[in-house]
Order: C-alpha cells, then sequence, then structure tokens
C-alpha cells in the first residue's frame, strides 16, 4: 500500500474521476443551501439530492468531488481513535449515465493499480447485497468484482441493514450498495463463509469506500420498482483511508493534524501520546478547532448563538476549552491552533484564508466569553456533584442554572456528570429553559420544533391545538404563514408567526371558530412516520433538526392540518374542550404573537 498524503490522495482521487471523464465539481457549503432541515451537510450526496432525483446539473451527468462535512450525532465520541465531527468525503456520481460494471471496474482500477492507490488485490474484501423477499441479491456486482479479479473467498454478502441505501421503510429511491474494505486479519477472514462477515472481530475489515447503485424507487405499496434514472453515489471518507492506508492507529496520527499536534505541545508543553488522558484531550481540542474553524470559515460562515448551527458551534468552541484546560492550553491558544488548519487546508478551501480574521476574532471572543466563567462553573458543579452520591440525578434548574449563569450547554454538563457516574434530568433543563424564553421574551426569534420537554395532559392538548392554530391562521390570514416561534406551558400556548397586521375582531373569531369545529367534529390526530423526503412530498410543513435520511414522524389531522413534529399529540380533537385567543402582541415588525387556551 502506498503512503499517501491527504493532499496526494485528494488529487489522485480527482485525477483519476477526471479521466475517466467526470466534472470536478467544488465542495458544496457546510450550511445546506434552502434546507432548513438539516443543520449541515452530512455526505457528499447530500447537495446534489435534487440531481440524484432527476434535475439536471448544469456539469452533466458524471460528477466528482471533495466534500466538507460535519456530523455531530457523536460528539461526545470524540477523544477515541476514529470518531471526527468534521470529515472530508470523496465520491463520484452518475445521474443516469453509467452503473455497475463502469463503477466496479473503476474502484477495483482505483484502489489496486500501483498508479493509485496500488492496494494488493487479495487484500481487498467486498460486500454485496445478500438479496431477501423484496429485492434478488446483488449477483451482479459479486461478478463483476470477480471479473476485475477480487477472490471469490472475499466477497461477502449482507441483508439490508448492512448493504442498502436509501430511506429504509418509506418510499422513494434506494438500491443495495457494496462497499471495499481492507483485509486486516487473513487468519480470521480466511475461515468466515460468505454470509459471515458481521461475525468478524472488529479491526478484521477496514471499510475505505461505498458505491451506491440507485436503481429502485419503493413506492407508496411498499413495493420496488425499477427506477428510470439509474444513479451511482459512492463515499469514501478521506482521513480514515489515509489512516488506513498509511498504517497508523488514528486519524488523528496523519498528516492533516500534524502541524496542529506541533503546536498545542508547544504550547502546553505536554506530548500527543503521553497518556490516555493527554491523547483524549489533544484529539478533542483538534477535532473541535478544525471544525469550528470550517464553521466560522465557511463561505456562509457561522457564529457561535444559542440556536440552530451557531449552538452546536458554541458547544463545540466550549467543549474545545474544557478539555484544553486539561492539559493546560493558555487562553488565546484556539486561533493559534485555527491558524495551522488555515494554514493546511488554504489550496483546497481559499475560504478558509479569506475568512481567517473572522474565524480567529470569533474563536477569540467565544474563549475568553466561556474562560470567564469556567472556572466558576467547574467549582459550582463540582458542589452539585459531590452532593450527590452515585448514580444521581442533577436536576434541570439545576443544569439550567450552569447554562445560564457559567455558560454551560448542557450537553457539556452531562458530559461531566457521566463522568462522575451522574445523570441530567434533560427533560427538566428543557422545561426550565423554556419557562425561562417564556417569561424573559427572548425567544421571539427563536425557532422551536414542536414537542419540547413536556408531556403533561394539559400541555400536549396545547400542542395539539397549535396544529390546529397553525393550520387555520394559514386559511384565514394567508397560505404563507409559517411558525416562527412556539412556546407551551400548562396554561396556555403562545405561537410566533409571519404576518404584517394584528388579526381584526373578525379574523380572531374566525380562526377560533375553524379551530373549534375541528375539535367539535372528534378527528383522530394520525401519527405516521416516514423519510422527511416522503413528508414534504405529502406536503407536511416544519421546521425541525434532521440528518438527511432520517426518519420524521408526521401527525395529520384529517385534511386539515399536517405537520413534521417531536409530538406528543392528543389521540383525537375531541379531548380539547373549547379553544380561545386570549392575545394577540406584536413580537417585531413582520411577526405576530397569539397565545390562546383551552377551557
Ligand atoms: N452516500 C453514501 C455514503 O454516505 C455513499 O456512504
Amino acid at each position: 500500500m502506498k503512503k499517501l498524503t491527504s493532499e496526494t490522495l485528494r488529487n489522485l482521487y480527482l485525477d483519476f474521476f477526471k479521466s475517466k471523464g467526470h466534472a470536478i465539481i467544488p465542495s458544496a457549503s457546510l450550511i445546506p443551501e434552502n434546507d432548513p432541515t438539516v443543520l449541515f451537510t452530512t455526505a457528499g450526496m447530500h447537495p446534489l439530492v435534487p440531481y440524484l432525483l432527476g434535475e439536471k446539473h448544469p456539469a452533466g451527468t458524471r460528477l466528482c468531488d471533495v466534500q466538507k462535512c460535519v456530523r455531530t450525532g457523536d460528539i461526545d465520541e470524540v477523544g477515541d481513535s476514529s470518531h471526527c465531527t468534521f470529515f472530508e468525503m470523496l465520491g463520484n456520481w452518475s445521474l443516469g449515465d453509467y452503473f455497475k460494471k463502469e463503477m466496479i471496474g473503476w474502484s477495483f482500477e482505483f484502489l489496486t493499480s500501483e498508479k493509485y492507490l496500488g492496494i494488493p488485490v487479495n487484500d481487498i474484501a467486498v460486500t454485496c447485497f445478500a438479496g431477501d423477499d423484496d429485492c434478488p441479491k446483488d449477483g451482479e456486482s459479486a461478478e463483476h468484482w470477480r471479473e476485475c479479479g477480487i477472490l471469490p473467498e472475499n466477497i461477502y454478502y449482507l441483508p439490508k441493514s448492512g448493504n442498502w441505501w436509501g430511506p429504509a421503510g418509506t418510499t422513494g429511491p434506494c438500491g443495495p450498495d457494496t462497499e471495499m474494505h481492507i483485509i486486516r486479519n487473513h487468519e480470521i477472514a480466511d475461515k468466515l463463509g460468505a454470509y459471515d462477515f458481521e461475525e468478524a472481530p472488529s479491526g478484521t475489515f477496514l471499510e475505505i469506500w461505498n458505491d451506491v447503485f440507485m436503481q429502485y424507487n419503493k413506492n407508496a405499496e411498499g413495493k420496488y420498482e425499477p427506477l428510470k434514472q439509474r444513479n451511482v453515489d459512492t463515499g469514501m471518507g478521506l482521513e480514515r483511508t489515509l489512516c488506513i492506508l498509511n498504517g497508523k492507529a488514528s486519524v488523528y496520527e496523519t498528516d492533516i493534524f500534524e502541524k496542529a499536534i506541533e503546536k498545542i505541545e508547544s504550547l502546553t508543553g505536554k506530548k500527543y501520546g503521553e497518556s490516555e488522558d493527554i491523547t483524549r484531550a489533544f484529539r478533542v481540542v483538534l477535532d473541535h478547532i478544525r471544525t469550528a474553524t470550517f464553521m466560522l470559515g465557511d463561505t456562509k460562515g457561522i457564529v457561535p448563538s444559542n440556536t440552530d448551527q451557531g449552538y452546536i458551534l458554541r458547544r463545540i468552541i466550549r467543549r474545545a476549552v474544557r478539555f484544553g484546560r486539561n492539559i493546560n492550553l493558555p487562553q488565546g491558544s484556539l486561533k493559534e491552533i485555527s491558524a495551522t488548519f488555515v494554514e493546511k487546508y488554504r489550496e483546497i478551501y481559499p475560504e478558509l484564508v479569506k475568512n481567517s480574521a473572522k474565524v480567529y476574532e470569533e474563536l477569540e471572543k467565544e474563549e475568553t466569553k466561556f474562560s470567564k466563567t469556567l472556572q466558576q462553573g467547574i467549582r459550582e458543579f463540582e458542589k452539585v456533584a459531590s452532593s450527590l452520591s452515585e448514580g444521581g440525578e442533577i436536576d434541570g434548574v439545576t443544569a439550567f442554572h450552569l447554562y445560564d449563569t457559567y455558560g454551560f450547554p448542557v450537553e457539556i454538563t452531562n458530559e461531566m456528570a457521566r463522568e462522575k457516574g451522574l445523570s441530567v434530568d434533560v427533560k427538566g433543563y428543557e422545561a426550565a429553559y423554556a419557562e425561562h424564553q417564556a417569561k424573559s421574551r427572548a425567544g421571539s426569534e427563536q425557532k422551536f420544533a414542536c414537542g419540547l420537554a413536556d408531556h403533561k395532559e394539559e400541555t400536549t392538548k396545547l400542542h395539539t391545538a397549535t396544529h390546529l392554530l397553525h393550520a387555520a391562521l394559514k386559511i384565514v390570514c394567508s397560505p404563507d404563514v409559517e411558525q416562527k416561534g412556539s412556546n407551551i406551558t400548562e396554561e396556555r400556548l403562545r405561537f410566533d408567526f409571519n404576518f404584517a397586521r394584528k388579526l381584526t375582531p373578525e379574523e380572531v373569531a374566525e380562526v377560533e371558530r375553524l379551530v373549534n369545529e375541528q375539535i367539535s367534529k372528534n378527528v383522530p390526530v394520525v401519527m405516521r412516520e416516514m423519510s422527511l423526503e416522503e413528508a414534504k412530498k405529502e406536503g407536511f410543513t416544519g421546521l425541525f433538526e434532521s440528518k438527511y435520511g432520517e426518519r420524521v414522524k408526521t401527525y395529520s389531522i384529517g385534511e386539515f392540518s399536517r405537520e413534521i413534529c417531536g409530538g406528543p399529540h392528543v389521540a383525537n380533537t375531541g379531548e380539547l374542550g373549547t379553544f380561545k385567543i386570549a392575545k394577540q402582541e406584536n413580537v417585531s415588525a413582520g411577526i405576530k404573537r397569539i397565545k390562546a387556551v383551552l377551557n
């Protein structure tokens, strides 16, 4: 196997696919375009979804790129050898152009050719779809691999859970995939049967590439029909592949982090690898500062805040500050570490250089802000923790106090609690947060997914009433009315929406009439889970966080209301009582607020 740097691997990949007629397209922004439903771009295919669904791409039907991605779902795992919140995905796409034969041939060539990765053929294992009652075994892919020269005993078969891509269980384009792995332990691999891949202990195989063949459309009856436009979507994690090719124990030991590690060592006098705890702290700082640098330096750069992407960024920077403290990272260091990344990526992501002043300034601001309260907050936390015995729970009000007074995102409090064998009442925290919002009115510009924390009977009823109100406002005021904020207590609902003026008394009466009509009709409230795409297609509205491909909960109330929502809701509108608008308020020029009650 060749030893490669990140620059070489990127270039080899792009050059290879260029030589196969692909247009190289630039990485899309980390912040998804026109898509309020996901916070960050999570895979190479994500910005290309419209084209995979049939829209024409201006660069043609063969595309290739390196895409910046962020996945923060397992942020607490960062610190081990493999998790990163930011990564680059190398990928190529066929939009109704080539299919399995070409793609597998090229994958084989790129992996094994001396000109490219030079991996010995016998060290490569592949997995293909095993087939089930719905769709046949992907023998075609396996046959192509055999023709290329992959040893038959290194071809394995996995069920849908392992070798299928697409919105499982719902409608939409989907298909089998084939994954390529490096065999790390031949002795174990040699003993495995073709269907026993998952029996191997972790580390036997290391996955480096995934080719997805979108060839079916799952229809509303759950049948898989052949798709008109058959696509290929592939993804190779850059850091992971570098780590494997270079025989490194972790992604942090690749060239990407080399300069940053040297910088942290010189700032702290500690050595990466010195002890487990120190290594973990290094890795958290390395990963989080790299991610923060990309978020701040993106073409659609964001800044730390208390909502949405800004909150994730704040959480990441603050977590880096906390772990930095474990290795005596002096205050003011974050921007110096960030500068090593700006330098490392200057060719491929020039936006980082262009936005570097902003990156450093924001890092410094956030670091200073949090450092001021961190020490005191830790002391406060220790006090609370020591008053609890092993297995105890930090209550929601205390967790909110740590956030509100000391700037501890609840996830950080939760992590610190776990380190001491304690837990946090996160639902209680959310309730305290919502209560605070209601009091301070600071939340007018904030967007809430519904179903925050409180599952009490009265609040549940008011959740359902909020959906009815939303739908009635669309009828009475304008179809463009959207939820701009929502807050529910046991006593009342509060709903912010875009509308230029207050409602007239007649309009108020009409909204109340429409809502009460739905209540008197005893309409069942129906919850269905589906893919985001399907929900959008069926006309469900909603604002929420979700990774592409994740399933979402939808609630419909007859034909009257359709919303994507986490719940909770009553089972039937008949449970609600009488709906009454108690108050109208002006939040800002284009945003109005209604408070309403159920009697
Ligand atoms: N979309 C596929 C993946 O993310 C290639 O693995």
